[in-house]
């Protein structure tokens, strides 16, 4: 067994236009760093929470890092042919903004389960760090989605085919596929805009529309078609409920498109939006016009990121990343 381990778990768009929990992307930045190491003392510990402005709490059994190492814990002790020291002492390093719409909770759950699997020695394969990781997702999303935590843990694109039973696929990702982020300052908690969506009867026509654009998505995946793609970031379901609580989204979505983005939309429940590239440039520049646009309709201060899919997912770092 390893006595320290350091993994870094990236933050992931979800959604993706019309595959509303079922499609998830990985990005390079931001994410969150966990530590992790062997304690005498029983259970688990969150000794530090760094970068969340006071917001989350040390509580193990009500922030999702202790929830899904506590779970990692509790699968490891149901294999029942190994043991292990008493507890985990845990420190989670948010590097990304809460309430954002990038699976900040699905970030810190996977890093918590994924850091207990390493302090193991890797024992747990992708299927079983989802597992524990959806325990953390539960517990403050109102929901089992597991979009973000299946690409967190596998990167690239993927596609949840089935939740019972849970079944992820890996999609492929075009090679001179980027993408821009823009984070506007004002929250969307998940739980709210979730029950906004629950709560709606949709028309069969706005579920046809969708049917259609997620198949070709899958197929410009396949196909490396990015024009394709675009055209399919389309979303007829969720993103009209959704896109009142995001002042200035109308704009934004509106000057990225005419701006050159591929496709537009917001990434999980908002308030972050994101588009599609091409090249690295033309992304940079999609975030930054997107970031003045909500400045100036909506008075909002943004973060941005622009780059690549990120293809590893949630690995274990070096102490010094
Ligand atoms: N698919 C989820 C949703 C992601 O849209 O509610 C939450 O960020």
């Amino acid at each position: 067994m390893i006595a320290r381990v350091r993994v870094y778990a990236p933050a992931t768009l979800s959604n993706l236009g019309p595959g509303f929990d079922v499609l998830g992307l990985a990005v390079e930045q931001p994410g969150d760093y966990v530590e992790a190491e062997w304690s005498e003392t029983p259970g688990v510990e969150i000794v530090e929470v760094r970068g969340d402005t006071g917001r989350l709490t040390t509580d193990p059994t009500r922030n999702v890092v202790g929830i899904t190492a506590t779970a990692a814990l509790r699968a490891f002790d149901a294999r029942k042919t190994d043991s292990r020291p008493p507890g985990v002492r845990v420190w989670l390093d948010k590097r990304m903004p809460l309430a954002s719409g990038l699976g900040s909770s699905a970030a810190s759950s996977v890093g918590g389960a994924l850091a207990v699997s390493e302090l193991l020695g890797g024992v747990f394969d992708r299927d079983e760090l989802i597992a524990c990781a959806l325990e953390g997702e539960r517990a403050v999303s109102g929901g089992g989605h597991a979009d973000n935590v299946a690409a967190c843990v596998a990167g690239g694109i993927i596609l949840i085919r089935s939740y019972t039973p849970m079944e992820m696929l890996s999609l492929p990702v075009p090679d001179a596929l980027r993408v821009a982020v823009v984070h506007p300052h004002v929250s969307v908690m998940t739980a709210e805009a979730r029950r906004l969506v629950t709560e709606c009867r949709f028309e069969i026509a706005q579920a046809v529309a969708n049917l259609g654009q997620l198949g070709a998505l899958v197929t410009a995946l396949h196909r490396g078609d990015l024009e394709l793609l675009g055209r399919a970031i389309s979303d007829d379901l969720v993103e009209p409920i959704r896109a009142p609580l995001v002042p200035g989204f109308a704009d934004v979505k509106q000057t990225a498109l005419e701006a050159g983005a591929l496709g537009c939309s917001l990434s999980g429940s908002g308030p972050s939006v994101f588009a599609f590239a091409s090249s690295d440039d033309q992304a940079a520049s999609l975030a930054a016009c997107m970031a003045a646009r909500f400045r100036e309709v909506a008075g909002l201060d943004s973060d941005t990121y622009a780059g690549t899919v990120n293809t590893r997912g949630a690995r274990r770092v070096d102490e010094d990343e």
